[in-house]
């Protein structure tokens, strides 16, 4: 009877360990990741994930169309989202400031350069 305690008491140590000690931590983050290289930039890119990911993800083409290859300078961009086109919702001062608006420029401009180099 004591045998079969003991065995019982070492598998759930084993047990035990197996489970928690063995939780392993996430991996650290390697390669070549976008950080954003100063704040208005995160802020830019914060606001861009808030009003623009769900149609433009990542500035690819997805309800909208891709916004990361096209040359055009950044402010007939920041027109575009005063004016809407098309399905393309326009966003008034009240809904993105013009500041915010010109993070959301800047981060658009790191971000597609950021592509580019992949
Ligand atoms: C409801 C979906 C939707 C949302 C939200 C949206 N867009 Fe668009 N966007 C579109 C569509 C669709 C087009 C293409 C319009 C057309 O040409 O008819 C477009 C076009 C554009 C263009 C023009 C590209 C070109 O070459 O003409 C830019 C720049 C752009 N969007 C930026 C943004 C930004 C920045 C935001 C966030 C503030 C945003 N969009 C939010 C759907 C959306």
């Amino acid at each position: 009877m004591r045998k079969y305690l003991l065995v019982t008491a070492l598998l759930g140590a084993g047990l035990f360990f197996m489970t928690f000690c063995s939780i392993r931590k996430s991996e650290p983050v390697t390669g070549n990741v976008f950080v954003p290289a100063n704040d208005q930039i995160a802020h830019g890119e914060k606001l861009f994930m808030m009003h623009c990911q769900k149609c433009h993800p990542a500035g690819e083409g997805g309800v909208g169309i891709a916004i990361n290859p096209v040359p055009v300078p950044q402010f007939v961009k920041r027109f575009q989202v005063r004016h809407g086109l098309g399905v393309m919702p326009s966003f008034k001062k009240d809904e993105i400031s013009d500041n915010d608006l010109k993070d959301i420029s800047k981060y658009m401009r790191a971000w597609s350069h950021y592509k580019k180099k992949q």
